[in-house]
């Protein structure tokens, strides 16, 4: 398997489509865990275990890393847990619309992408136009979780996070020390074993994302 993909090749700029949400958990109306960029799933399968009381969907671009994930999933007959192919900044704008309002309660992107030069910004996943299209699914308390270990990545993620305007700090604007999740990313294990420098953000989602799903909130005073 190739070990990375370029997401602006034409392939991967083909909008696909996802399954509705509806048909992928045993119980849809649970809250939702969207892991972005989850590589082989082993964080979010473990996050389902920690985590019943809520759905959790991995999305990646790597087509086998999704295939395995995702039998695994079948095959231990996780109600909660699925795994779908595809690019985030391309095929995930409809699927959150065929969300339920305000579902999403948690986003993670951990260590999302190798493209750490300047040039290859544009392969960067976390733009301002997904970080908008995730807070429109989100209730005002959900929450965006991001964390990397290359301080120019997680910069431009905080960049990213200011322009689209939707989510706030909730840690002081301070690195987060420990991970507030109850699972580690194998790629958080392997920085750590290292004994590498690891950058953590977490963010709650502002009324803004909400607003922009409930009309009312957008009607003029009726009186
Ligand atoms: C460095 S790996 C980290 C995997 C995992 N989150 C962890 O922390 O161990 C980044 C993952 O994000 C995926 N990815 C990068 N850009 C993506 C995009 N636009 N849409 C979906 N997945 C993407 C990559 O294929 C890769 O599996």
């Amino acid at each position: 398997m190739r070990q990375h993909v370029n997401p602006l090749s034409s392939f991967f700029q083909v909008e696909r489509d996802l399954p509705a949400p509806g048909e992928l958990f045993a119980n849809p109306e649970l809250p939702l865990h969207l892991d972005i960029g989850c590589a082989r799933g082993f964080f979010l399968l473990a996050m389902a275990n920690e985590h019943p009381e809520r759905n959790h969907l991995g999305l990646e671009i790597r087509h086998p890393l999704v295939r395995a994930a995702d039998a695994q999933a079948l095959r231990e007959e996780r109600s909660n847990v699925r795994f779908l192919f595809g690019n985030a900044n391309v095929s995930l704008r409809r699927w959150l619309e065929a969300l339920k309002p305000l579902r999403l309660e948690l986003v993670t992107i951990q260590y999302p992408d190798p493209w750490f030069k300047k040039r290859h910004y544009k392969r960067r996943m976390v733009q301002p136009e997904l970080l908008r299209w995730l807070a429109t699914a989100m209730p005002a308390d959900g929450r965006l979780f991001l964390q990397s270990d290359v301080p120019e990545v997680i910069a431009q993620m905080l960049e990213a996070v200011a322009e689209a305007g939707c989510f706030t700090p909730l840690d002081d604007g301070q690195w987060l020390a420990d991970n507030p999740l109850a699972v580690s990313t194998e790629r958080e294990r392997y920085v750590l074993a290292q004994q590498l420098p690891v950058y953590r953000r977490l963010f709650s989602c502002s009324a803004a994302g909400e607003a922009l799903h409930n009309p009312l909130a957008e009607q003029p005073d009726a009186g």
